[in-house]
């Protein structure tokens, strides 16, 4: 176990994500925490991972943004002995698959929701995956200085949509034009309107009282209100927050589990990020801390290469600032420059041979076959798509009919991304050819023999991912729901964590 100074340094630890649709408010929300925290002392300060409007079909000016965010990637600040670390997620939804990743790494979050347009759709599945990893969540209902949607409708709605139970912890007094002030529903204000009054008996009646076991489980969403533009309702959130939010929880590896107070170092690799400027192929690769403390210029073990490394210059991230840092503890995130060495889903430890699991592949939304352009550079082509997927750009299926590389995405960016890409960093020249797919799902079952014959009545259809798992591309959802019928003993997942 770590000295006790260390322990306490874990347990103030808070590590977590604003989740939302674009335009919600987490950008609005972040800078208003940071505001609180000290961190930056004037409003329109955060250069977020927020990628503007106009940029949305220009992907090298999104890059570019996306450049400037590294600095926001993490925001760390200290606030009432708490020490904070917000993960910022892309907003725009071609990077979803960042953000699923991002979420592996947090040990909570918060959903924003504006209150006039309810649960949206990147909300939702954002969602899906905080439920799969049982990630604790609060919710803060956005822009009830709008007029929107009756405040028991949208809690109503957060509960059928996200699948999650909710209890409101503030209430909104008034809303759109009337909205005045919230107010915590254990402090309650004593001239109460009627239409206060009768809210007030309907919450008695019908929520339950804010249950913290029930949260850690991922079971109760606390509900709060108000308006990140108008900072009200914002610091009830950050000092519920930090008071109920989890400390850096156990992580699952392979072998065991680990715990965050362990003494010996233990980190898994969640995002990398390339330098776009094809003159410095070099990366930062964020590692999430999950036990003991990271120190610079300490060996370490990178299990994967079965090899020892050191590290001169880690950065962690206060405010909005990238600094070199000496130590780091369970639930901070640090920032190792990186060379080629890493990739996501790495391990690096202090000696033992540790895998950690719950880096899920999420099944792409498109697909293409990638062909090489330049029959000269074939080894150029396959270290930079190899190299790419490592990064996480994409994922790469290969047919086992034919051999060929099939690329799938979230969104039609990366395509246009990885053919810079390749041709820039890797000299190497690739044609795109059109693939009519649905979804590709990992199949699972305890019936080889079912298995087996599955595999050969539909070997056109079967690939092979980077881990070397059998993958059914469904051309269609029909397609799907018809093998899912005929072969009940296999189950067909979308994502490659099962
Ligand atoms: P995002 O990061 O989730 O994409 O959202 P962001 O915070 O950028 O907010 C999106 C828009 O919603 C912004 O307006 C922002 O000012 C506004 N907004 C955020 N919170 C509130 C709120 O509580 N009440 C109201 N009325 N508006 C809110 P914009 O016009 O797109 O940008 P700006 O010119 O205001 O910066």
């Amino acid at each position: 176990m770590l000295p006790s100074a260390d322990q306490n340094e874990i347990l103030r630890r808070r590590t977590f994500a604003i989740i939302s649709h674009p335009d919600a408010g987490k950008t609005t929300l972040t800078e208003k925490l940071l505001l609180y925290g000290g961190a930056i002392h004037v409003a329109g300060a955060v250069k977020s991972n927020k990628i503007r409007k106009t940029a949305t079909s220009d992907w090298m000016e999104i890059e570019k943004q996306r450049g400037i965010s590294v600095a926001t990637s993490v925001m760390g600040f200290d606030y009432d002995g708490y020490h904070i670390n917000i993960l910022d997620t892309p907003g725009h939804q071609d990077f979803a698959e960042d953000t699923f990743r991002t979420l592996t790494a947090v040990d909570s979050a918060i959903v924003v929701i504006d209150s006039a347009k309810g649960v949206e759709a990147q909300t939702r599945r954002l969602m899906e995956v905080c439920r799969m990893r049982k990630t604790p969540v609060m919710v803060f209902m956005n822009k009830m200085d709008r007029e929107g949607k009756d405040p028991f409708d949208l809690m109503d709605e957060a509960e059928k949509e996200l699948g999650i139970h909710c209890t409101p912890v503030t209430w909104a007094n008034g809303q759109g034009l009337k909205f005045e002030s919230v107010f915590a529903l254990d402090n309650r204000p004593k001239d109460l309107s009627p239409k206060l009054q009768e809210d007030l008996e309907m919450i008695d009646g019908v929520y339950p009282e804010f249950d913290r076991e029930a949260y850690l489980r991922g079971d109760l969403a606390p509900v709060f209100y108000g308006s990140a533009y108008k900072t009200v309702g914002v610091q009830e959130l950050l000092d519920f927050f930090v008071k109920n939010a989890p400390s850096p929880r156990p992580v699952v590896a392979e072998e065991r589990e680990v715990a965050p107070m362990e003494d010996k170092f233990t980190a898994f690799c969640f995002k990398i990020h390339a330098n776009m400027d094809p003159n410095h192929r070099s990366c930062i690769a964020f590692f999430k801390i999950c036990s003991g403390k990271f120190l610079r210029n300490t060996y370490y073990y990178h299990v994967r290469k079965d090899q020892q490394m050191r590290f001169a210059a880690p950065t962690c991230f206060m405010a909005q600032k990238k600094e070199t840092v000496d130590e780091a503890f369970a639930g901070d995130i640090v920032g190792l420059p990186d060379t080629g060495n890493f990739k996501i889903g790495d391990t690096l430890t202090a000696g033992e041979k540790l895998h950690f699991k719950g880096l899920p592949s999420f099944s792409p939304e498109m697909f293409k076959y990638i062909d090489n352009a330049d029959p000269m550079k074939q080894k150029q082509l396959d270290k930079g798509v190899s190299q790419l997927m490592d990064e996480g750009v994409a994922q790469l299926f290969v047919s086992q009919l034919n051999g060929r590389k099939i690329i799938g995405t979230v969104g039609q960016l990366q395509f246009e991304v990885i053919q810079y890409r390749l041709e820039h960093e890797y000299q190497a020249k690739c044609k795109w050819q059109p693939l009519q797919m649905y979804k590709a799902c990992w199949i699972e079952s305890d019936d080889d023999a079912e298995l087996d014959t599955f595999k050969k009545r539909k070997a056109q259809y079967m690939a092979t991912d980077k881990e070397g798992r059998d993958v059914f591309m469904a051309d269609s959802a029909y397609v799907l729901s018809m093998a899912q019928q005929d072969y009940k003993h296999i189950t067909f997942h979308f994502t490659s964590e099962f």
